[in-house]
């Protein structure tokens, strides 16, 4: 972007539930039905926005970060939304910002190495550093340290016998998979180590960003452990807190 350009950011989400929860937020509120999907334009603390539910999996995320980038300009994507937890040592409702993004379904061998990404000799997309950075910040300031989370959140998190969440940046992998077998994710950790978690987006949207040039931020909720209570753990947390964790995560980018 030059100095020149009027900022905009497009912000994707991968539930309904949550971007919903983002739209009473807005100024300036517009409509938009394009390609069969809803884009929500206007202002967050005069920063100008586009909103939309990026739909499942890569290619539907794809469309819909393409609509923005082409359709609405918008010259940043942050994506935000539920994954599973692949480390061990993360905690269902810790907070993964992400940093080198998979395709763990990606694998053109033997003409290219497992997760190459056709045509562009690169293993993963790179989130932005500088977002990294400022995000990381804004996240921890507002939501770790100072404000404590969402009374709800906190609550729903001691009924299911988890800890006061945690902020991590780390590797992520997309794929259009919904990961809910032990020894699925067992693969998947021998294979790529420094994966925090996985979710079926991110990487898609990411490459978007690296063909068009324009940052992009991945921001994750862990809603589940990619094994076999997955199912159960994540439809629990998509009915009890995942909007509430969009709504605070918006605030502190933006608030
Ligand atoms: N998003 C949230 N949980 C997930 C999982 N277990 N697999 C893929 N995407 C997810």
């Amino acid at each position: 972007m030059n100095s020149n350009q009027h900022r905009i950011i497009g912000i994707m989400g991968a539930m309904p539930e949550e971007v919903e929860e983002i739209i009473p937020m807005i100024q300036n509120l517009q409509k938009f039905e394009i390609g069969n999907r809803i884009f929500y334009s206007g202002t967050i603390n005069h920063i100008s926005v586009v909103v939309a539910f990026a739909k499942w999996g890569k290619v539907a995320a794809s469309i819909t970060a393409s609509v923005m980038i082409l359709h609405f300009k918008v010259n940043e994507i942050i994506f935000t939304g539920v994954a599973g937890g692949i480390a061990d040592h993360l905690n269902i409702g810790d907070i993964v910002i992400g940093k080198n993004i998979y395709q763990h379904d990606m694998d053109a061998r033997p003409l290219l190495q497992q997760f190459e990404i056709p045509l562009t000799g690169k293993l993963f997309f790179e989130c932005d550093a500088e977002k990294i950075n400022l995000y990381h910040n804004f996240i921890s300031n507002s939501i770790i340290n100072k404000i404590s989370f969402d009374k709800e959140i906190i609550d729903y998190l001691e009924s299911i016998k988890q800890p006061y969440p945690k902020l991590y940046i780390g590797d992520i992998a997309s794929g259009d998979q919904f990961i809910h077998d032990y020894s699925v994710k067992k693969t998947l950790k021998e294979k790529i180590p420094t994966l925090l978690c996985v979710e079926m987006e991110g990487a898609a949207v990411a490459q978007v960003c690296h063909e068009y040039k324009i940052p992009f931020s991945l921001i994750r909720i862990i809603s589940d452990n990619a094994n076999n209570d997955s199912i159960i753990d994540f439809q629990k947390f998509v009915e009890n807190i995942a909007s509430k964790y969009s709504c605070m995560l918006i605030q502190a980018l933006f608030l």
